[in-house]
């Protein structure tokens, strides 16, 4: 690595291009090709999703009666204007405290961050770098307490040019110790840290709670479950078995359960692997998962595991969901290997109708896929009964047909070609390599799967597709070529059931600013000209059923819209569908994550992700490429001296009710 990119912009390059499919048949891609240019559900509402699709989606959308509308409810804030400036920005009559930042004390007696003395050791009870996904699991368990709980927050990667006071400007090679390198793996993974909202309505971490916790991938072991535990694929020399492994890293969007277990998505492992692929066996598999990376992190010269010239299954150890009960600290994670290697945005999930879990999960990188899991066994009103409900079931991956239906096919060893034929001689072989098996099935390649949010209210399910920059042939779900803005799709399930192999979808937005006609956006007619947003990522609903939507523009923020990335209020319903409105502005460089409501929707926990970092070049009176002693912003603490921070923060509205009003 150099100084010259930050490693985000570094793996949000290497999102933009697609993997070459060479061990399939290129079925996807014959599909794809056989698609004509036609978007048949552009309108908004469901008069023109009547007018314009064919009898059989009909019956399915009809399954999913249009809710009410909520006008009143969607945006009850005033907007804060777009712009890009130093700092975060929030909507009137909230307030926006800063919760915890990347260093802060997460256990007992841990002295207050130094910045200029770091190690690995200490890091283990701090709260780790670029947060990501958050989880709320209210205290006590069982409860719908909105003011102590758990957070459980993803740390998907390092932004180590911005997290030591010596990082070179030139090759940093000779810079790498094993110590700096653990600083980095311990700032890698996730948290576990208690909070509770004090009686003065600001949010604290509980530093001396006995559930707070680090998961690390130089400290934390990890189960291995699933029909991949135990298979030769998943063994190494450290652990003969495969079926334990140390740590979990690049997590990004994630989910908690009903039963309040924590899913950790693992997305852009790659990047942690260095050397030459040692085993004949796994070479079309790590080519298509992109091991090694293209500039990766230089654990391998530390850790030989991450060296496939000497451990090269220990890629098929990562890609996987994870899967932590954060309401015992003496638990030991488990990989949940039946939902499918390959890199897991996101684990958002809900019930079907009979009582099993569906986990919808998206595939982020340029043309992969949408897959689903859905449990074999049904959620136990007993909580130790579902501990091992993830281990069987079926994964499913979808294909989108330009008429606006679709199917969840199902990957499974036997069926459709997953046989010896084409390379996979078991269900190990089919969830280890996810990816091939569903070229094989002919599954729709998307612009970039991001968060996949089921709406608990309404039944449907929303998938950000965040951007296609590579994209040339289009279609209906696809349909912009050069797609530099991104787009959500809407699902809905046939008969309403997440269980179901059939759906119908349709557009809910096209992103982008839509005064200009060359740019293809699609919102409501009534959207203002400030209130339109590019590149969605993670999603959440609140209690009260509205959808918001975080936005990652990366480095090309200048480019999709010249501002800075935000969390908005996404009508889905009514007359105000595909209107949108912006709560939160973040800081320069940063893109806003994890966006997580308490269960009365009284507190907004907001993730501000690598301030500073990305595309800092183009911020006007800047104009450079950030680093420790010269960042783009030293947001939130703005200290000579102290680098940018990634941090949660709690939002709340002033009035004590809900934020957004
Ligand atoms: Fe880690 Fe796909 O964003
Ligand atoms: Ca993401
Ligand atoms: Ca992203």
């Amino acid at each position: 690595m150099t100084g010259r990119k930050s490693f985000g912009e570094e793996l949000e390059a290497a999102d933009d291009a697609p993997v070459a499919r060479e061990t399939s048949p290129s079925l996807a891609t014959l599909w794809q090709r056989r698609l004509a240019r036609r978007d048949v559900l552009r309108g908004f509402g469901k008069g023109a999703l009547l007018a314009s699709v064919s009898p059989a989606i009909l019956s399915l959308a009809a399954c999913g009666e249009e809710p009410e509308a909520r006008p009143d409810a969607i945006f009850g804030f005033e907007q804060v204007p777009s712009g890009i400036d130093e700092t975060h920005h929030i909507a009137a009559d909230h307030n926006a405290d800063i919760l915890i930042r990347w260093g802060d004390p997460i256990a007992k007696d841990t002295p207050a961050f130094d910045v200029n003395d770091q190690s690995a050791s200490s890091q283990l009870a701090r709260f780790g770098y670029n947060n990501d996904f958050i989880g709320f699991v209210p205290l006590p368990y069982g409860s719908a307490a909105s003011g102590r709980g758990l957070l459980c927050v993803h740390h998907e990667y390092t932004n180590d040019d911005l997290m030591y006071p010596d990082y070179p400007a030139g090759d940093p090679r000779t810079f790498y110790t094993r110590e700096i390198v653990e600083i980095s793996m311990a700032a890698h993974g996730g948290t576990i840290v208690e909070v509770a909202r004090g009686e003065d309505g600001r949010w604290r971490t509980v530093t001396d709670s006995p559930y707070n916790r680090r998961l690390t991938p130089l400290s934390t072991a990890m189960g291995i479950s699933g029909p991949a535990a135990g298979h030769d694929r998943m063994k190494t020399n450290e652990d003969p078995t495969g079926t334990i492994v140390t740590g979990t890293f690049n997590n990004c969007a994630g989910g908690i359960t009903p039963w309040g277990t924590w899913l950790m998505s693992e997305e852009n492992i790659n990047f942690y692997f260095m050397g030459e692929n040692a085993d004949e066996r796994e070479a079309a598999n790590h080519k298509r998962m992109g091991v090694p990376g293209s500039r990766s992190y230089p654990w391998g010269y530390f850790h030989r595991r991450f060296d496939i010239s000497r451990e090269p299954r220990e890629p098929n150890r990562y890609g996987w969901v994870v899967e932590v009960d954060p309401l015992d600290p003496d638990s030991t994670p488990v990989k949940r290997t039946a939902l499918g290697r390959f890199k897991h945005e996101g684990c958002e999930n809900t019930k079907t109708t009979d009582g099993r879990l569906a986990v919808y999960m998206g595939d982020d990188q340029a043309f992969e896929y949408l897959y689903k899991f859905v449990t074999a066994g049904k959620i136990s009103a007993d909580r130790a009964a579902n501990m091992s409900l993830l281990d069987e079931g079926t994964l499913y991956v979808a294909r989108f047909e330009e008429d606006g239906s679709g199917t969840w096919m199902p990957l499974v060893h036997g069926e459709n070609g997953l046989d010896a034929t084409n390379g996979f001689a078991s269900q190990a072989d089919v969830v280890i390599e996810a990816r091939r098996a569903a070229d094989i099935l002919g599954a729709t390649p998307l612009d970039r799967p991001e968060d996949v949010q089921p709406n608990e209210a309404t039944g449907r399910v929303y998938v950000a597709l965040t951007n296609s920059k590579e994209r040339e042939q289009t279609d209906a779900v696809n349909p912009r070529a050069g797609n530099l803005w991104g787009q959500i799709v809407e699902l809905v399930p046939e008969g309403g059931d997440h269980g179901a192999t059939a759906f119908a979808w349709t557009m809910l937005v096209k992103c982008g600013d839509p005064r200009f006609p060359a740019i293809g956006a699609e919102w409501n007619p009534d959207l203002g000209p400030d209130q339109w947003f590019a590149c969605p990522d993670n999603m959440a609903v609140d209690p009260s059923g509205r959808l918001w939507v975080a936005t990652d523009q990366g480095s090309g923020w200048n480019a999709a819209s010249g501002a800075a990335d935000g969390l908005y209020a996404l009508a889905t319903t009514g007359d105000k569908r595909g209107l949108a409105r912006r709560i939160f502005r973040a800081p320069v460089g940063a893109e806003i994550c994890g966006p997580c409501f308490t269960p009365d929707g009284s507190t907004l926990f907001l993730a501000v992700q690598h301030p500073g970092a990305d595309g800092t070049k183009n911020f006007k009176g800047f104009g450079r490429s950030s680093t420790f002693a010269d960042p783009a912003t030293r947001w939130p603490d703005f200290e000579p001296g102290m680098p940018p921070r990634p941090s949660i923060l709690a939002i709340t509205a002033k009035n004590g009710g809900p934020v957004g009003g």
